[in-house]
């Protein structure tokens, strides 16, 4: 092994090209880099992982993810029949699953959720908090009620299921694991999302805290992973809201959710996920997007605000009407598109129920 290394800087040296000592120098770094990420890689066996909102999407896929490497899953929502349906799947695949309804954005409910899971496994070694709610709107036609469920189910879920589940983490040190699903709309404000963008702008500084204080911290704690999605496929568009002209607000969104390039895959983007959480990075991206955007707002903040400007000129004006429906209640043409077919897989893939018209 030696030899063939000095072999290789010989021939380096020799050649002297400007161009193999950096291409080599960034070889050693990308290797040291694998390397490390192994040793720090976690072993799911036996380990409990919770995770909020896994009864459909996104959460779904991960559960079965962290599931199929040996961990035990516990799993909240509010509709229990999704739940139901999501357990079933799991334990179908031979995961161990405990499940519970329960909202929230109530502190009270998700202490009891949390304290219900570390009693049924004895441990909660991963939280992911993936729990969340969109709202597809101009700024006129979102009233301040849902504004505040946007809040309370995206950055107070996350708050109430970390603060409970803290004491049961920091018992397994710098083994256990907060991955926190953020958004790339908690990068950069994207128009007609407002009360989405703002609790994910809260939780981007939550993440980014716990990050600092435990990842960080001279205590040993939890490793915190900051996960920032672009446009997943996970056909979740049957269950976001949507206010003002409704069926232009559909059609705008659920194609944004579709296009192949500009969107990821669900399953691959769980995969991504459980990769992250157990070598304890940091942050994960998701898709072009959430790099192209993330590294544009990060070295010219105005410029892509102006550019969301020119975006939200193209996208439907405001009614002056309040009050949303649910993607699934709105029997639009656009669900029968082509264009959506691939998020309509997903849709029926990953238990988000979407109409006859998408089946
Ligand atoms: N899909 C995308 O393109 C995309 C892009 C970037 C980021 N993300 C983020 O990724 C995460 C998953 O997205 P997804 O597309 O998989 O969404 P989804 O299919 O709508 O799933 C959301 C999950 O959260 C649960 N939930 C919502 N509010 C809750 C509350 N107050 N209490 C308990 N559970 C609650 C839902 O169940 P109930 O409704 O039954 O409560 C459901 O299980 C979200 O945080 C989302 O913001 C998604």
């Amino acid at each position: 092994m030696r030899d063939a290394g000095s072999g290789v800087m010989a021939f380096i040296k020799k050649r002297r090209s400007p161009v193999l000592f950096p291409a080599a120098a960034l070889g050693a770094a990308a290797l040291a880099r694998t390397a490390f990420r192994a040793l720090r890689r976690l072993d799911l066996r036996g380990r409990v992982v919770v995770i909020t909102g896994g009864s459909r999407g996104l959460g779904l896929l991960l559960a079965e993810e962290f599931g199929r490497r040996g961990a035990r899953v516990a799993i909240v929502g509010r509709d229990a029949g999704a739940l139901d349906r999501a357990a079933q799947r799991l334990r179908a695949l031979g995961i161990e699953v405990h499940t519970a309804a329960c909202d929230l954005g109530d502190r009270a409910a998700a202490e009891a959720f949390i304290d219900g899971a570390a009693r049924a496994f004895g441990r909660i070694d991963v939280l992911v908090n993936n729990a969340g709610v969109i709202q597809v709107a101009p700024m006129q036609d979102l009233s301040v009620e849902e504004l505040n469920e946007a809040m309370r189910s995206n950055y107070w879920s996350a708050v109430h299921a970390t603060l409970s589940a803290l004491p049961h983490l920091e018992k397994q040190g710098r083994a256990a694991r907060i991955v926190n699903v953020v958004s790339i709309g908690g990068r950069v404000a994207l128009p007609h999302l407002l009360g989405y963008n703002a609790s994910k702008f809260a939780m981007m500084g939550f993440s980014e805290t716990l990050q600092a204080e435990l990842s960080h911290g001279s205590a040993g704690g939890p490793r915190v992973t900051t996960v920032i999605p672009g446009p997943m496929r996970t056909g979740s568009i049957y269950n976001a809201e949507f206010g003002g002209n409704q069926q232009l607000e559909f059609g705008w969104f659920g194609l944004a959710s579709s296009i192949p390039v500009a969107t990821i895959d669900a399953r691959r983007a769980a995969r991504r996920v459980v990769a992250a959480a157990r070598e304890g990075r940091p942050e994960v991206k998701l898709g072009l997007s959430a790099h192209l955007l993330s590294w544009a707002h990060g070295i010219a903040p105005q410029a892509t605000v102006r550019l969301m400007g020119l975006v939200n000129a193209l996208l439907p004006a405001p009614r002056g009407v309040e009050g949303t429906t649910r993607g699934r209640d709105l029997r639009t043409p656009a669900q029968r598109s082509v264009l959506l077919r691939l998020s309509n897989e997903a849709a029926r893939r990953n238990n988000e129920a979407p109409p006859e018209a998408a089946r």
